[in-house]
């Protein structure tokens, strides 16, 4: 998949995590918390001089399996980019019968959204800890890299793992801001695998950075002070979630994507891609979490999620002078261009077709 397509995919996803389809009115929404699947599907020219119009190109893209029955509504949202001699559209599949799935379902998907206290993250010290260390994961592919490049992997990686291990507390925090205004279960579910997915993902930086250090590394105790700061009201909760989830969560699962693209080693690649897939489901979530909050608080919850909206501007992020774009580790230049494209061509569309709703 391109980055352009990938990049399309995404907006498609949190579109729909908000509840909208990329046409007005061709795709009624599914429930908070609908099983759906929304991709993009190419298929060569072949006999045909054009591609097929978006009502007819449902003949042409891949049918959902027999076994969802007449559970199963698919229709295709739009023309998707794509290179010459193809045909991509935007398809979106929704399970519309029986559509939370307790068992198994991983369709909830931090690396953005640590644990924060009056605007400032918190998160615990990295020590040595043979607990978290690099374990049974195995080590990417060190022989090559300079003493410079490993002490930046080190550094990279463990800033990667303070955050992901800060998310851990964030989701736990989140969800007792869920319980405190009654959220429905769909989002409680999604916020605790959430957390779960976290604990992962530090436990993979972690041993990245162990890797990179040749000793193991870990968290040490964590400054959580002596309260949660728990939303008060609905419009807390609904801000909080427009920046910590809707803003930061997006731009980091865009950019660990872009990060995993760039990796070569198959060790990174395989952990990137594995949190960036999980970023993306969490910033899911956040979408499907404003939502909910705008159509239980009405107009004051909207104006509130409007002015963070409003206000938004790409996220400024510190980097490392030095690359080491085959471990994950981009110069800051990039890493910022890639924010700032994320901003411009994801956020932007997302919050403006959100607002406009
Ligand atoms: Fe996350
Ligand atoms: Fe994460």
């Amino acid at each position: 998949m391109t980055r352009d397509q990938r990049l399309w995919k995404f907006r498609l996803r949190l579109l729909g995590a908000f509840g909208i389809g990329m046409l007005p009115g061709l795709f009624a929404s599914p429930a908070i918390g609908a099983q759906q699947d929304r991709r993009v599907e190419c298929f060569d020219l072949g006999d045909l001089t054009t591609c097929p119009p978006i009502d007819a190109a449902l003949n042409y893209v891949s049918e959902p399996s027999d076994e969802s029955g007449d559970c199963v509504q698919q229709e295709v949202l739009g023309r998707a980019p794509a290179d010459e001699g193809t045909c991509c559209y935007a398809v979106s599949t929704a399970y519309v019968c029986d559509y939370i799935d307790y068992d198994g379902n991983e369709d909830c998907g931090c690396y953005g959204r640590p644990y924060v206290v009056d605007s400032e993250v918190v998160s615990a010290p990295v020590i040595a800890n043979a607990a978290w260390g690099p374990g049974e994961m195995p080590s990417p592919a060190l022989e090559r890299l300079t003493a410079e490049q490993r002490a930046a992997l080190v550094e990279f990686w463990s800033d990667n793992a303070r955050a992901e291990h800060s998310s851990i507390a964030g989701f736990h925090r989140f969800a007792l801001d869920l319980f405190a205004h009654g959220a429905p279960p769909e989002l409680l579910d999604c916020c605790i695998r959430a957390a779960a997915d976290e604990l992962a993902h530090a436990r993979i930086c972690y041993a990245l950075a162990s890797h990179y250090a040749g000793e193991p590394l870990g968290p040490g105790p964590m400054p959580l002070g002596d309260s949660a700061p728990i939303a008060r009201t609905l419009v807390e909760l609904a801000v909080a979630t427009a920046r910590e989830g809707c803003l930061a969560e997006t731009s980091a699962a865009w950019l660990a994507s872009e990060m995993a693209s760039r990796a070569s080693d198959p060790i990174i690649r395989q952990a990137l891609d594995r949190i960036a897939r999980e970023e993306a489901e969490h910033a899911e979530l956040a979408w499907m979490t404003l939502r909910w909050a705008i159509e239980t608080g009405g107009p004051e919850v909207r104006h509130a999620v409007a002015e963070v909206f409003a206000d938004a501007t790409p996220t400024r992020i510190g980097g490392a002078a030095l690359g080491v774009p085959e471990h994950g580790l981009l110069e800051a230049r990039e890493v910022q261009a890639i924010v700032d494209r994320g901003f411009r061509e994801l956020l932007v569309p997302v919050m403006q077709a959100a607002m406009a709703a």
